[in-house]
């Protein structure tokens, strides 16, 4: 059957639509990220309405006969920053009641005119591995190209001693550097350094991803700051320095999310490849970790996520007690690609 489909901009369109994806967002939700908590209407409005300045998210919707409900969504996410200009995400969700029916392969037809429109010619897309969306991925001809986990620690279960073994085994081996911690936005003074620092990010493993190094700047930073904040989001960050140089040598950052005080989100943790082999990974989490359990008891899990290719950060995270709770695959195909599986689809 062909299903209408209508493109519509979340940044303008009116709230008893938009409560209609969110209602779709929240079967999504149940379905796939079960042990998180749902996100309130508020909030979820707030990331849906506001997409970044450098980004533009296209979506298309499929609604019922009546109206009165969203049935499905794709989503075309693409960046315009100096990097990865060839790239775009894209997202298909559809209600279950009307799977296996044609409306996913339909939704990707004006996602990938609107990827050639603007010269995008690799896109991505990933789902929970072994789920409708790995089969939906794998049907269309994307390839995996790399695994993640996401992993949760039970703070309750923490090993307290270990974690102060870490820090006490720093003092020797990390000797020379010191550690500078900020809450909330970076401090001025420390701006320029700490987004190079991000960048180095950019030495992660991407196993089969191809995709180019990010770039990111003072300005996008204090952006995002502000993005996170009006969502009500707290952040802790915890930086090493060397001191002979002065230069800012990795760090680590809890977010708290505002929705949900019993957990908090372990996002990266990184260290410069010439400062490596010193310890001071395993410093900075068992420090923000001393901290989390000294002053905020109501913290009763983090939760994180990494390539299950990451060796050196999965021997810290698999000893602090960070445990699988899924597996997510990350898709490629060339634009091209996807545009000649759905032609042949459409044929057959
Ligand atoms: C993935 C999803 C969007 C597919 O939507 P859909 O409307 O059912 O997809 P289609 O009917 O167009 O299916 C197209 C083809 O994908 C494959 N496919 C889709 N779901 C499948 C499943 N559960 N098992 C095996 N193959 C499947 C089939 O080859 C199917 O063709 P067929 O029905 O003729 O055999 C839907 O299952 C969903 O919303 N999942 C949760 C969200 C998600 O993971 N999205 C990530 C993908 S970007």
């Amino acid at each position: 059957m062909a299903w209408r489909i209508e493109a519509i901009d979340t940044e303008t369109a009116p709230e008893h639509e938009l409560r209609m994806l969110y209602d779709l967002h929240l079967e999504i939700h149940d379905e796939l990220w079960s042990e998180d908590p749902r996100e309130p209407f508020e909030l979820w409005e707030k990331e849906i309405r506001e997409t970044p300045s450098w980004r533009r998210t296209l979506r298309w919707a499929v609604w019922s006969d009546d109206r009165a409900r969203a049935l499905a969504l794709a989503t075309l996410s693409m960046g315009f920053t100096e990097t990865n200009r060839h790239l775009a995400d894209f997202d298909v969700t559809v209600r279950r009641e009307v799977r296996r029916r044609g409306a996913g392969l339909q939704l990707l037809a004006p996602v990938v005119a609107a990827a050639e429109a603007e010269g995008r010619t690799l896109l991505e897309a990933g789902a929970p591995t072994d789920t409708p969306g790995t089969a939906f991925l794998d049907a269309v001809g994307a390839e995996t190209k790399i695994v993640e986990r996401k992993s949760r620690m039970v703070v309750a279960d923490v090993d307290r001693a270990m974690l102060e073994l870490w820090v006490e085994r720093a003092a020797e081996r990390a000797a020379g550097y010191s550690l500078l911690a900020w809450d909330g936005p970076v401090p001025e003074e420390y701006l320029e350094r700490f987004v190079d620092l991000q960048m180095v990010m950019n030495t992660a493993p991407r196993d089969d991803r191809e995709v180019d190094d990010w770039v990111h700047t003072p300005q996008r930073q204090r952006e995002n700051e502000e993005r996170y904040a009006r969502k009500g989001e707290t952040w802790w960050t915890l930086v090493a320095r060397h001191d002979a140089t002065d230069g800012l040598v990795g760090y680590t950052e809890f977010v708290f999310p505002p929705h949900d005080p019993t957990v908090v989100w372990q996002e990266a943790t990184v260290v410069d490849p010439t400062h490596r082999d010193r310890g001071i990974g395993r410093w900075l989490k068992a420090v923000n970790c001393l901290r989390l359990m000294d002053e905020r008891p109501d913290v009763r899990y983090v939760d994180t996520w990494n390539a299950f290719s990451n060796a050196p950060m999965l021997g810290i995270n698999n000893a602090m007690g960070f445990q699988v709770v899924k597996s997510y695959s990350d898709y490629q195909i060339p634009t091209e690609r996807l545009a000649a599986a759905l032609k042949e689809r459409r044929g057959s």
